[in-house]
């Protein structure tokens, strides 16, 4: 077991930090809610991410004006704009990594959950659709709630007759970006070789950093530890109540998105010892769904790395985050179950 956990420590070591994937500009990629305030950012940075032959742009509204743009950026990935639903099949058809920012965003006073009601059926819409039009693709879910709109994707899949799932991701990445951050602040470390594993769901209570899993190994006092973790789980609501109105998190979730992306595109070329953290379903987890570090591959995920050690305090997160997890769970599947 200790040759085991070298390997899932060295696997962790490798977490993807940049942008650099394979130097062939091969795959096609979509964003779902392009025109939107992580949208627009998050496809300016995969204009510019190797690998990308085609960045495929699909919104409600404003899309032309988006693609126009985009499009005269002298990098090899070629744009185009597509808009409503009768567009979709465009956008979709031959895609191998989909990024789903559509929806709408916090504003202050409102949880991730009170968003339920309209990202619902925003996203079992553009999941049915992904469904039938790119059903291989990786499919990386920013919508919130994460902790339920990922379990309507997979459900919305399965009832298109889609089984595997395996490609299907919560996009958690900006709760690990964030961590690192705060972690590399605190000790004065260099960010670049910070790396914290973030396990749970995207939500509250449900965001569980495991600083005793950082790379490299920190420590703190109880009481400190406790305040980095709650900044931690509350740092959506920090921007949320920072921008006052505008919108919650869109620049640091479009660098975030963008670096899932590129991981997803450096599995799919084949790029050894791609470890990222997210939302997904798994038979490790009691409530069936659950964020971990995942070794990614050309077939989603290779394998997953689970909780390794925690400590006692890590112990007691996880605990705790289960009954609103399972609850968030639950209602993405009752609200799956009866979409038509
Ligand atoms: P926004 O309102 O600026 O943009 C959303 C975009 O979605 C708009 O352009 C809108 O036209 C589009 N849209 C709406 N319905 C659509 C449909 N049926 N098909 C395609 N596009 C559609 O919102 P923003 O700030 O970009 O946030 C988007 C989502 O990302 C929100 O749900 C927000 O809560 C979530 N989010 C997730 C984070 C994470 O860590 N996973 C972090 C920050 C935000």
């Amino acid at each position: 077991t200790r040759v085991m956990q070298m390997n899932k420590m060295k696997s962790l070591s490798m977490l993807a930090r940049s942008f650099s994937v394979s130097s062939q500009s091969n795959y096609k990629v979509s964003v779902l809610g392009a025109s939107g305030g992580i949208g627009q950012p998050m496809s300016l940075l995969l204009k510019q991410t190797p690998g990308v032959k085609e960045l495929a742009l699909y919104d409600i509204a404003h899309t032309p004006g988006v693609a126009a743009d985009l499009s005269h950026i002298d990098t090899a990935a070629k744009v185009t704009g597509h808009t409503g639903p009768e567009e979709i099949g465009e956008c979709l058809k031959g895609c191998d990594v989909v990024v789903i920012p559509a929806g709408v965003p916090r504003k202050p006073g409102m949880t991730r959950d009170d968003l339920f009601t309209t990202n619902a059926s925003i996203v079992a819409e553009l999941s049915k659709a992904c469904a039938k039009y790119c059903p291989k693709a990786f499919i990386c879910i920013i919508s919130n709630p994460v902790n339920s709109t990922v379990p309507i994707c997979c459900e919305i899949f399965k009832k298109s007759g889609v089984s595997d799932v395996s490609k299907v991701f919560g996009v958690s990445t900006l709760d690990i970006v964030r961590s690192n951050t705060f972690v590399a602040e605190a000790k004065g470390l260099d960010v670049s070789t910070v790396n914290v594993p973030v396990v749970g769901g995207h939500a509250g209570i449900t965001i569980i950093p495991l600083i005793s899993q950082c790379q490299p190994p920190v420590s703190f006092e109880q009481a400190e530890l406790e305040a980095l973790t709650a900044r931690i789980q509350d740092a959506g609501t920090e921007v949320v109540k920072a921008k006052a109105g505008a919108g919650s998190a869109t620049l640091s979730m479009a660098y975030a998105g963008a670096r899932f992306a590129a991981s997803a595109l450096d599995a799919l070329s084949g790029k050894e010892g791609v470890v990222e953290c997210a939302f997904v379903p798994t038979d490790k987890s009691e409530c069936g769904y659950f964020s971990t570090p995942l070794v990614l591959g050309p077939n989603g995920i290779e394998s997953n790395l689970g909780l390794n050690k925690l400590s006692p305090y890590e112990q007691t997160l996880v605990e705790a985050c289960m009954p609103e997890l399972k609850g968030s769970i639950k209602k993405g599947e009752d609200f799956a179950r009866n979409y038509n």
